[in-house]
């Protein structure tokens, strides 16, 4: 790997979900999933990293880490706990994060769904409710009407393919259904049709409002996938897992096409419903050929025989280079923006996580090289916490949280990437330290 520099206009930072580090919240969806035991080891949302109390010590932690930008969603059933029934409290909390955010000097991008969602809304059916989208969008409203003063940047949902496949493909996600195929494209077309809605509101509110500088995108989980095989089949597969994983999405969220299975048209008329798009990238996936229609035809691994040194603790593969991929692809298609909104390793040690960074970011630069408007990088995940069904065990932060005491403390990683966010500089002392040049482990492009 070559020293190199990233453009100072080029932005670092780091994403949160509200359900994974705040705690307190009796309402949401996954406080009831863990009262149902489905997290692992009985854990529950209840605490999480307690930020909803300690925001302002996290945001001192934020300026020690030089960090320009923070991405964080807003906790719908803190808003809205029961139905049409709004928390001045809830707003009057997110009002004051978002100021003491501004004050410090970082820039919010504001997430409207993690996955997570008000028990109400999952009682009625969540994404598979007829009234779904009216239903978001009318909480998309009254969060307009409140923080549209503060805050210009905001993505609408947050990886609607990987929310789909573990609510009804999977099972991990409440409701927990498994092969519902029906359900997927149903609440698929939904959160397509939430995210359209909800583009044109946020934009058509802050213009009135007076503001020119809305920015509004989707954030989607794209997955490097590989055929693991070269025969047609595996090829197939490949290809219709990678439609229904990713394309659909673009094609709804970015052009405002409902495309097959889910629908025909343009429900809102052709045109480009995303500012920018958020693109969350974690890992490579081997694509085998499976005869099994429920499932797609297909089945997602990990490749095979993988090393240690290329594993994160939860065994997925790095690989930074599908990182280019996976972009450069989308921007090809699409020529907007683009903000890395996710990418980070869970690494209890931190022993890795450093050289996963360094070495993403150099695909970072090799974009920019190419010509690619990428604007932003947002590690996941500030601080430790909740990796929904997973638990508390996989350990994202660049803060380290221990669940005992909840005291924080950074990562040697964490400071690491501190500098590099106020240097924005890779230089060969970083490179000589973190990345096995003899090997040429670091050398991935
Ligand atoms: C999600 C995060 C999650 C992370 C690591 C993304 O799919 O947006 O909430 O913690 O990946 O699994």
């Amino acid at each position: 790997m070559k020293p190199f520099n990233l453009p100072s206009t080029f932005k670092l930072g780091s994403a949160t979900a509200a359900t994974q580090i705040e705690g307190g919240d009796l309402n949401s969806n996954w406080y009831h999933w863990g009262l149902q035991g489905r997290i692992a080891n009985q854990e529950s949302s209840i605490v999480a990293a307690d930020h909803y109390n300690r925001y302002r010590e996290d945001i001192d932690l934020m300026k020690q880490l030089h960090q320009e930008v923070y991405r964080m969603s807003i906790e719908w059933s803190r808003i809205e706990p029961e139905e049409g029934i709004w928390s001045e409290e809830g707003i009057k909390h997110y009002r004051q994060e978002l100021t003491l955010l501004i004050e410090a000097g970082i820039e919010p991008l504001v997430t409207l769904h993690h996955f997570s969602q008000p028990q109400w809304f999952e009682a009625i059916g969540a994404w598979t409710h007829d009234k779904c989208v009216f239903y978001f969008t009318r909480f998309v409203k009254k969060v307009i009407e409140s923080i549209g003063d503060l805050v210009n940047e905001y993505c609408t949902i947050n990886e609607p393919n990987v929310l789909v496949n573990d609510s009804y493909m999977d099972g991990n996600f409440p409701p927990g259904k498994k092969g519902d195929m029906k359900a997927y494209f149903k609440a698929s077309k939904h959160l397509i049709l939430a995210h359209l809605e909800s583009y044109q509101l946020i934009h058509k509110m802050r213009t009135e409002m007076g503001y020119s500088d809305t920015m509004v995108g989707m954030v989607h989980h794209l997955a490097y996938f590989e055929s693991a095989k070269k025969d047609p089949f595996t090829k197939m597969s490949r290809n219709i897992l990678d439609y229904a994983f990713h394309t659909l999405f673009l094609k709804g969220m970015v052009e405002g096409q409902l495309a097959f299975p889910i629908g025909h048209g343009y429900p809102h008329g052709k045109g480009i419903f995303c500012d920018f798009i958020g693109i969350n990238y974690y890992s490579r996936h081997m694509i085998h050929f499976k005869f099994n229609p429920g499932m797609l035809f297909g089945e997602i691994k990990f490749k095979a025989g993988l090393t240690d040194e290329s594993l994160n603790d939860m065994g997925w593969e790095i690989y930074p280079k599908g990182l280019y991929e996976v972009v450069e692809k989308v921007y090809r298609k699409y020529a907007l923006p683009i903000y890395i909104t996710e990418n980070g390793i869970p690494d209890s040690q931190d022993q890795k996580r450093t050289k996963f960074i360094i070495t993403h970011l150099e695909q970072v630069h090799f974009l920019i090289e190419a010509g690619v408007d990428i604007r932003r990088y947002y590690y996941w995940s500030l601080l430790d916490n909740l990796e929904w069904h997973d638990g508390y065990g996989p350990r994202f932060g660049l803060i380290e949280v221990n669940y005992k005491t909840l005291e924080r403390s950074i990562r040697s990683s964490g400071k690491v990437y501190a500098q590099i966010c106020q240097t924005k500089k890779i230089g060969a002392n970083l490179i000589e330290q973190y990345i096995d040049t003899s090997s040429d482990a670091g050398a991935l492009r």
